[in-house]
């Protein structure tokens, strides 16, 4: 028996000398050191020596397996090691991490954002969620007035004490504007980028929640002439080049001349195209003189102020400058979209 097992030793030992292949491996060690195993199957055996062989052989047995298990192991890391330093090439230039994208309406803010503070506006916030006095009411628009018809609100499922639904999301950026009267008084220059919100059908060219910039100019002698010198340095920025600019009467109640703010179409030049239906120009936002009630509502004395107003649709702004097709995109969170910016 003794013979047996040095004989399955050497032999085993040889094997795995040759062996090469992480398969073979793992079957040479099922072949004899499983529980149907070669060396397994003798040791089974030794209930029928006498008690002292019984001894001396187990022990034999066990250190043997001990040592092939130990040739196994050490044959595994070889051949581990083996695969692992041929599979990675150290001379391979690393994977940089890759940086993100700016959504291309953050670049246009930024642009918007840096144009204004070097013509000395603030740059102000307000609420997305907002009361209807701020929306509505200190804008000349009163409860029941046709013109809440202009705007798909979302209106809050919350009534106030008079049983009035008092909060909506804000349907425009222009709610800033009393806001902002009301805080910094006159004189006052300032814009406010940020999100608005209406219940539109989703298409490509409107979303439910949108973006504008509302800009907000109050001084003394303040006319249409100041308003179409800071629209047109407003459009010439964003568009990279000089643009030209049409204004038409439009009506929103919170100013008095309301105008609407057409820009010669930068894609045809102005003899027409798809994107200008053919007329040339591109509407751009509304715009107007402030009312006086709307100054009144912001604590400013419309005998001594004047100013004007306009709140333009950003992502309208952006589609053109990069020639983005379809609003939604914007934020889609697609990838392939963004990495191009
Ligand atoms: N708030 C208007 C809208 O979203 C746009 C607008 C029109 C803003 C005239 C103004 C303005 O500041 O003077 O439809």
């Amino acid at each position: 028996m003794k013979n047996e097992l040095q004989k399955i030793k050497e032999e085993v030992i040889n094997k795995i000398s040759k062996i090469k292949k992480e398969i073979d491996i793992n079957n040479l060690e099922i072949k004899y050191l499983g529980r149907k195993g070669e060396l397994t199957k003798i040791l089974r055996n030794l209930k029928n020596l006498g008690e002292e062989q019984k001894k001396e052989m187990g022990r034999l047995g066990n250190q043997i397996k001990k040592e092939i298990r130990k040739e196994i192991e050490r044959k595994k890391e070889d051949i581990s090691g083996y695969f692992s330093s041929r599979d990675i090439d150290v001379s391979l230039p690393g994977v940089k991490a890759e940086i993100g994208h700016l959504n291309p309406l953050t670049i246009v803010q930024n642009e918007l954002e840096e144009l204004f503070t070097s013509m000395g506006f603030m740059i102000l916030d307000g609420p997305e969620l907002e009361s209807d006095y701020y929306c509505f009411e200190a804008l000349n628009i009163p409860k029941n007035h046709p013109a809440r018809d202009m705007q798909d609100t979302f209106y809050i499922d919350k009534k106030n004490k008079e049983g009035d639904y008092d909060l909506v999301m804000r349907t425009h950026t222009s709610p800033v504007q009393v806001r902002a009267m009301q805080k910094y008084g006159a004189p006052f220059r300032g814009v406010v980028p940020g999100r608005a919100f209406r219940n539109e059908a989703v298409d490509a060219c409107h979303e439910h929640s949108f973006f504008q910039i509302e800009c907000l100019f109050i001084d003394e002698d303040i006319s249409v002439a100041n308003l179409k010198a800071v629209v047109r340095e407003m459009l010439s920025k964003i568009f990279e080049k000089d643009v030209t600019i049409r204004i038409r009467p439009g009506f929103f109640p919170f100013v008095e001349p309301g105008l609407e703010v057409d820009m010669s179409c930068t894609i045809c030049g102005g003899r027409g195209c798809p994107s200008c239906k053919n007329t040339g120009w591109l509407e751009m936002g509304g715009a107007g003189m402030i009312h006086p009630n709307v100054l009144r509502a912001g604590k400013i004395d419309p005998e001594k102020y004047s100013g004007f107003a306009f709140g333009f649709g950003w992502d309208r702004l952006a589609m053109m400058k990069f020639g983005i097709s379809d609003i939604r995109l914007f934020q889609s969170n697609n990838l392939k979209f963004l990495n191009q910016f």
